[in-house]
């Protein structure tokens, strides 16, 4: 009461404007909330868009395929994994299967490997691993029956090379791990860390006379041999849990295992996995002055185990041929200029097979190609390995399967036109490795 006058007094001449303000304020912060509710619900929206699209919540399931083909006939080579006659087939058992699930109702499929092909009193038996994604929040078990389902009509519907027996057939779930462990039995399989496939293009065109590096996984059987002390010496491309395929030249000044480590990764350091060699051979006939027979193996004292980082790179068969203008795959941590350091990290580079008719012509190399090596490059240079890649892989792909076809082994300085680098024939030794390794 004692204040009321007071009160009174004031808000007889400002209530008015004060209620004015006031309202002004109001609708002020309403319009400002719903402008920002607006604003954060577009982002909101936006947000939810490219997260649909970037980040599905679609979930990798695996399965293993067991199935008897009755209208083949096993062949001995069958058992050998790095045979003409298992990559074929498995190629046409692998393509079918993309004709039964691509485009089907049964999901998203995603690629199929044979594992094993086994003899069978009807034929043979197939073991194989199917790979394919669906909303992470269904079973497996759900899937799997609408897998089988899909097959069973496919093998009514459509017409197949191959004839399965349905009886035969059998289908389990398997995890991520069981898968691997499958597809360790094959070489020259690359995965990314989540288990998905690389595609063979995936990688950008990234040169060893430029710039960028390989990310893990997408070359995952190139080593680093290195001198105790002095470093990274040359490349090296594993071919087993055990042995280190590389060029005779890298042990010229030191062929003492004890001196050697081999180490895998992207980068030399630091290493994903650490090696030490206990042994060393090198070619009988190499030749520094020709460089012929640029070839050489080490075994490494304790295996290393295969993931998705660490594998092994598939042989190619004798009797494969490139045609001239292959592409092909080199990498390593050599210098990206002549006479330039070490890279820490992998670099790769597309390059082309170039016929030994061209490579031997006066202007390239002058009749200096013998049967045992293979020119890749470019006829106007500017890719190309260098220094310090010595010894590694140059590999080709086929059907997503990659195969070891060169080592790098010499050239005239480093990405000179009509010059390009050349590589031990690979092909040309595998029965020298076979002997050597027993692989
Ligand atoms: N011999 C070299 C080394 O020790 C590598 C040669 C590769 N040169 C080339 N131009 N492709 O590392």
């Amino acid at each position: 009461m004692m204040y009321a006058p007071v009160e009174f007094e004031f808000s007889e001449a400002d209530y008015p404007p004060v209620e004015y303000q006031r309202k002004q304020q109001y609708w002020d912060s309403i319009r400002l909330a719903i402008f920002t509710l607006v604003i954060v619900a577009i982002i909101g929206i936006t947000i939810g868009i490219v997260a649909h699209f970037v980040v599905e919540d679609d979930k990798s399931f695996y399965y293993l395929a067991s199935f008897q083909v009755t209208n083949l006939k096993y062949r001995e080579n069958y058992g050998l994994r790095t045979s003409k006659e298992f990559i074929q087939r498995s190629h046409q058992i692998e393509r079918m299967m993309s004709r039964i699930f691509q485009h089907s109702g049964a999901g998203r499929f995603i690629k199929s490997h044979v594992i094993k092909i086994s003899p069978d009193e009807n034929g043979v038996n197939i073991l194989m691993v199917l790979m394919f994604r669906y909303p992470s929040t269904g079973s497996a078990e759900h899937f799997r029956k609408r897998i089988e389902r899909t097959l069973y009509q496919s093998l009514k519907t459509k017409k197949l090379p191959f004839t399965i027996n349905k009886p035969s057939f059998t289908l389990t779930s398997i995890d991520s791990k069981k898968m691997r462990n499958l597809l360790n039995s094959r070489c020259g399989i690359r995965m990314t860390s989540s288990n998905m496939p690389i595609p063979a293009y995936s990688s950008k065109e990234r040169i060893v006379q430029g710039r960028e590096t390989s990310m893990e996984g997408e070359w995952p059987w190139q080593a680093s041999l290195q001198l105790k002390g002095a470093g990274h010496q040359c490349g090296a491309s594993l071919i087993s849990n055990t042995w280190l395929l590389t060029a005779a030249h890298c042990f010229r000044k030191n062929k003492d295992p004890s001196q050697w480590i081999a180490t895998f990764g992207t980068t030399i350091t630091p290493p994903i996995v650490q090696r030490n060699v206990g042994k060393i051979i090198v070619h009988e006939n190499y030749r520094r002055e020709t460089n012929e027979n640029d070839i050489a193996v080490a075994q490494l004292t304790t295996r290393v185990e295969f993931s998705n980082i660490v594998q092994r790179v598939c042989l190619a068969d004798s009797s494969l041929k490139l045609p001239p203008k292959t592409s092909v795959f080199v990498t390593g941590f050599g210098s990206i200029v002549d006479d330039g350091p070490t890279q820490n990290k992998l670099r790769q580079a597309r390059v082309e097979t170039i016929s030994s008719d061209v490579c031997n012509r006066k202007d390239v190399y002058d009749g200096l190609i013998t049967k045992g090596m293979l020119c890749a490059g470019f006829m106007e240079g500017k890719i190309d390995a260098c220094k310090g890649d010595s010894g590694g892989p140059l590999v080709y792909d086929s059907h997503d399967i990659w195969y070891l076809v060169g080592i790098v082994s010499w050239g005239q300085s480093c990405a000179l036109p009509k010059k390009p680098g050349v590589y031990t024939r690979v092909t040309q030794y595998r029965n020298w490795i076979a002997s050597k390794t027993g692989i």
